[in-house]
Parts: structure tokens; sequence; C-alpha cells
């Protein structure tokens, strides 16, 4: 039974309060100040929030049960209704997918679906080669998206659109006939067909999918639109990085391009309608020599070292394609010569245009290099800056921000917007306030952090400083800008989402068994934060452009019991309609609720993991969706009429969704209501 109680006079026998760092005012005086100024803030928040760039309102920020009775007729706009309406699900350990009474799901896009070239038949004893898994459905399925067909008409089509899914990583063993061929069992070599299958497997599908008069959906044959992006695929590298010499290889000498995207986790999608995958943990798929050389910072800040995960530098094929997953540097070799910077040409968001098969996908650096889960843009402003948020999930890492130099016009907007702006990385304060911190050389704080810590030891890994050369520099080494301006490491930052209604964002902290008595603060108050938290701000004047904000922690996650207390009242208290633990997927439905997804630990308690459903107003949360044995469930997008709902299934453990077949085939799930409503109502 855990209690995470933010009250001061919560009395556990092992917790110790923690001296802030100022030395001034204890840490569980602060939080108490903190929760008490917000409750003060309960009866005026609505008025507060009134004048604020046209966002409807609701009973935002609201603490209180009665939605809307803040508001006390001020507002024009009624609330919004972000009640839910199902009953929840139990826990499950079944291997199937668990939905409430009154909707029905069904596996779609397993795996191997066939959706470009020749459409080759998945066959289920994993004989599909490495060529044609690059026209198939690749595997771990995560982040996705719905767009509709219309869209760049203005339309809204809920029968038909584009479904953008990332493939995270992949389950050799099923991926195979045999599993896989290790290279220690085979000369030291693998096989080049299965290693170009499981680039194949990674990457991105768009596929074009369709409602047909029975109301079933499927791919559309033939498509233009249908394409897979893989580990391989040509990219061009774009943003200040773009020409640094820290990115230049054999296959680009002037550092403007690469190939492939890897571990794409969960994405983004732009005001413009394009789609962000983000790679998160690029690093293991690149070998390093550690004996041969001093690893560069670069790899150092990112545990590129030993061997890759895969082995693919060991493909049996004197192709580049392959070796240039060994970023060791050759003896008498060069950057032009060898791949020591290939893994440079990874760590970022990577941008899609899913309505333009023949566009190349491009790598956004500015919005910096490290393990991005994904990002979140704000709702576009026209004649304002465009704003997203991304998240690096690694213990004890940030929450980044980028605010673009130029404005958003909505009939000009493109992707060339994320190419010049400031990247920031927030700085969480023990009394509720927050900072953004400028991560460039021109900002005058962050340059004099810089010069300050030349020649010193910094962060976490200790690397002694040396300075940046410029700009490029500093956002191929974002982490390690990120550890010199001060910002607070975090339990593992995974999603962000944005209330529609409330201009709120929101992030997972899925959970960090690292943590110490000596390392907890306010916003990561958990010593070995096993089940995670999800937190939550709002920029200062609800500018999203703001450098300020103030944050508070919407719910912790755990067994039964587990308390969320502002004030004197515990405002959740989880009970076995709503336990989870580390929550990762998270995102906002067109009609403002909070669906929240988990990758944890499974146990008697918990059961597989899960998916549930949260009003921000009330803090109502119920458990929606359990998924088969051993998947995590990530990933998850409706059609704009809200009667379609696509949530993914990544790396089942056992014969799902067939039980006649004997391997797992990552899928999305199609949830639907029986009567065709609106789900979570
Ligand atoms: Fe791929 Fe952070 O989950
Ligand atoms: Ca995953
Ligand atoms: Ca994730
Ligand atoms: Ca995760």
């Amino acid at each position: 039974m855990a209690k995470h109680d933010l009250d001061s006079n919560y009395l556990d026998p092992n917790y110790e309060p923690v001296v802030n760092h100022s030395g001034n005012t204890p840490f569980a005086d602060v939080l108490a100040s903190r929760m008490q100024r917000r409750t003060v803030m309960k009866g005026s928040v609505g008025a507060a929030l009134a004048g604020f760039m046209g966002f409807s309102l609701t009973g935002c920020g609201s603490d209180s049960n009665d939605s809307g009775s803040d508001l006390g007729g001020n507002t024009e706009t009624p609330p919004v209704d972000t009640t839910l309406g199902f009953q929840a699900v139990p826990v499950s350990s079944a291997n199937e997918v668990v939905v409430p009474e009154g909707y029905v799901s069904e596996a779609f896009l397993p795996w191997g679906t066939p959706i470009t070239g020749s459409y080759p038949e998945y066959r289920p004893d994993g004989t599909n080669t490495g060529a044609e898994q690059e026209q198939q459905v690749g595997m771990h399925h995560d982040g996705m998206h719905f767009y509709p067909i219309d869209q760049k008409s203005g339309g809204n089509s809920s029968e038909e659109g584009l479904l953008v899914m990332n493939h995270e990583y992949i389950n050799q063993g099923a991926l195979h006939a045999n599993g896989p061929t290790r290279a220690a069992d085979n000369g030291g070599v693998r096989p080049a067909d299965e290693v170009r299958k499981e680039i194949a497997a990674h990457g991105v599908s768009v596929v074009h999918i369709k409602k047909d008069s029975e109301g079933k959906w499927d791919v559309v044959f033939g498509s233009r639109y249908n394409r897979r992006i893989t580990g391989a695929t040509p990219m061009d590298i774009r943003g200040p990085v773009r020409g640094y010499h820290k990115l230049v290889t054999p296959y680009s000498l002037n550092a403007t391009e690469t190939r492939g995207t890897l571990n794409n986790c969960a994405m983004g999608t732009s005001p413009w309608g394009t789609y962000l995958t983000a790679e998160e943990n690029w690093h293991g798929y690149f070998a390093h020599d550690n004996d041969a050389a001093v690893r560069p910072r670069e790899y150092v800040r990112h545990n590129v070292s030993g061997s890759s995960r895969y082995d693919w530098e060991k493909a049996d094929s004197a192709l580049d394609q392959y070796q240039r997953f060994d970023v060791t540097p050759q003896e008498g070799g060069s950057a032009e010569t060898d791949y020591r910077f290939e893994a440079n040409t990874f760590g970022y968001m990577v941008e899609i245009d899913p309505f333009t098969p023949e566009s190349k996908p491009q790598k956004r650096t500015a919005l910096g290099r490290f393990g991005h889960e994904g990002v979140i843009f704000a709702p576009a402003k026209e004649g304002e800056p465009v704003v997203c948020y991304s998240g690096d999930d690694s213990q004890f890492e940030y929450i980044y921000k980028f605010v673009s130099a130029k404005p958003y016009y909505a009939a000009t907007a493109d992707g060339s917007l994320l190419d010049e702006g400031t990247l920031y990385v927030a700085r969480f304060n023990d009394d509720g306030s927050g900072e953004w911190l400028a991560l460039s050389l021109d900002d005058a704080g962050f340059a004099a952090k810089v010069s300050a810590a030349e020649g010193e030891e910094v962060g976490r890994s200790g690397i002694l400083f040396d300075g940046f050369e410029n700009q490029a520099d500093v956002l191929v080494n974002t982490r390690l800008a990120a550890d010199i301006a001060g910002a607070t490491p975090m339990d593992r930052p995974e999603w962000g989402a944005i209330d529609p209604n409330t201009g709120e964002v929101y992030f997972t902290l899925t959970n960090n068994s690292r943590r110490t008595e000596d390392e907890v603060d306010a916003a990561n108050p958990i010593v070995r934060n096993r089940n995670g938290h999800i937190i939550r701000w709002q920029e200062a004047g609800n500018e999203f452009t703001a450098t300020e904000f103030e944050w508070d922690i919407f719910v912790f996650a755990g067994e039964q019991g587990t308390e969320t207390v502002v004030g004197d009242e515990a405002v959740v208290t989880l009970d076995d309609t709503n336990i989870f633990n580390s929550p990762d997927g998270l995102w906002f439905d067109y009609n403002g609720r909070l669906w929240i997804q988990t990758d944890g630990y499974s146990n008697e308690t918990f059961g597989n993991q899960m998916m549930l459903a949260a009003d921000p107003v009330t803090r109502d949360i119920r458990r929606f969706f359990v998924g088969p044995q051993g998947c995590e469930v990530t990933g998850v997008v409706t059609t704009p009429d809200s009667a379609t709902m696509f949530v993914n299934i990544q790396h089942p453990r056992n014969n799902w969704p067939n039980a006649a077949e004997d391997r797992p085939r990552d899928a999305t799930v199609i949830v639907t209501r029986s009567d065709g409503g609106v789900i979570g109502v």
C-alpha cells in the first residue's frame, strides 16, 4: 500500500524531509504552501483564464468535482463535459483484449500485413524475406495518428484516412523462421537477409485505410499513399546541425543526409498535417570498440558503447548499409572513410509528410538530439511561434520545449518552421514554479554557464567539459547542454499531451527505480519510483511561449490506496477500478478526455498492461482496456467523430491475436461502441 502524499502532515516513518537546494525552507513546508496556494486559486481560476487565447473554457484547473461551478456564468462558453460514461473493466491476465460492456474490439494491421509494392502475403512460419518485409507492416507498433483523407482540403473524414504508426523495435525470435542466426554461432557474421529484414521491420508505416459499407476497416489496396519508411530509408538532416562536421559520413560528405530512423517510440502531429516520429533508444543499434579509442562525449552521454543490440554491422555483406552500424574509428581512417559519426545522425525528431508519398523524411535537429519519446505540439495560433514539447525517456533525463523563430501562418506553414528557433529545457522548482532554460549560445545566461563549466566535470555523467564549438555542437550534445543549464532530472519522461480545454500540458513520468532519498525533489518525490506519476503544468499567462510555468502532480500511479493529495484532500485514491503502474502513452481525445497507457510490470495485482481514461477536471480515472499477455499498450488515436479508436499492442508475448498461429504479432486494435457512439462517453 503506497501513500504518495503531498501533505506535510503525513507522517511516514520512511519519509525524510529534504532540504531544498537553497538551504532555506524544508521541502515539505514548501510543498504545503504551494498546495495551499493552489487551493486558494480554485475559486478564481476561471476568471484568470477567461482572457486567454480562445480556448473554450471548462472548469479548468479546478480541483472540485462540480465542474463548471467555478465559472459562475462569467464565460459565454459552456463547460465541456469530460465525464466518463463507461463501467471500468477489472484487471485481467488473460491473453486477450478486454474492453468495457457495450464496446467491441478487433485486431487490425498486425505485423506482416502487406501494404505496398507487390503486397507479399504474410507467411505465419516466419519465412518472409527482407524484401518482403519492406512491403509489409513492421513490428512493435507504437505511436500512431489518424489523418482524415480529406484533411488537406479542410475535411474531417471519419470513414477514410491515413493511419501512420511507428515500429519501435523487433522480436527477433518471432521475426525469423527459426529465430535469429547469432554471429557468435555463425563464424562472426549474420546472414545479410536477416539483417535486411530486421531493419525493414523498424521505422514507420503509412497505411491508407477505409471503412466499408458494413463499417469494417481495411487497407486501400494499391493506394499511392501506402508506404514503408524503414531503418534504411534516405533522409535529410535539417536545421542547425545540417552540414556540421560531426555528422560527416562516407554516405554524406557534406553532412546533409543519412539513412533510416530507428527505435521510433512515440510521435507527434504538426499543425500543418505532418507526422513526426521520435528516435528513442537509438544508441543501442551502434557498436563502438571501447578499447580502440576514447569515445567522444556525443557517445558517452548516450551510452553508445560495446556491441550493438542486433549485430547488424556483422552482416555477411560488404554493403556499407550494414557496416555503418560499427561507429568505431578505423585505424588510419577519417570521417570521410569510416562511419565514426553515423550515430550522430540519430537521436532526432523526424518529419514525414504522409500526404506526399515521394517526400523524403526530414530530421529536424533544432528540436535537439536525445532519447526522444515523442513530441506534442501546442495548438497553433496565427502569427505566433510554433511550440512543441518533447521528453527524453531515460532515468534522470529532461523535458524540452521548442519555440520557433518564425510565426505560424496556416496558409504557408511547413516543416521549415522547425528549423529555426530556441530549444529550452525545464526546471521544476520545489515551490511549484518552473522555468524554461534556453539552450542557446545567444542566451546570455546559458552562455555564462557554458563558460563557467569549461574544464569542469558536468552532470551525472561527469564528462569533462571542453566547450561547445557552436550551436550545432550544443544541439548534438543536447543532454550535456541541459546538464550545464541546470535542468531538473526527471523520472523518465514519456508522452506529453495538452488539454484542449485548458492548455495545461501533461507528461507521464513512467518510473525511476534508481532515484535515491538524496535525489528526490518536489516534481519527482518518490524514492525508487516504481510506479510512476503524471505531472502537468500551465504556462505563465497561458502563453505556450512563456519562459515560466506553474506545475502540479495530476496523479501518482500505484496499488490500491495510493493517494494523490492536494491540501488536506485526497483528490485521487486508487482502487480496483483504476490501479495502474508505469504510465507511458498519453493522449487527449478531441473531447478533452485523457487516455493513459501503461508499459510497466505485470503481476497478480495489476494483471496485464492497460489503458485508462481520465476526466482531467475531476480526476476520475477508470480502466478502459486491458491488453493481452506480455504486451505494452501504446499509441492511441480516434477518428474525428470519436467513434473509432485505434490502440496499439506492442510486444505481445504469446500467440496473440491469432491463437491458431504459433508466434505473436504486434497489432493495432480497433475499438468501437456497439451502438456506434462516441468512445468514453
Ligand atoms: Fe519506447 Fe519510452 O518508451
Ligand atoms: Ca515500447
Ligand atoms: Ca513509450
Ligand atoms: Ca515505456
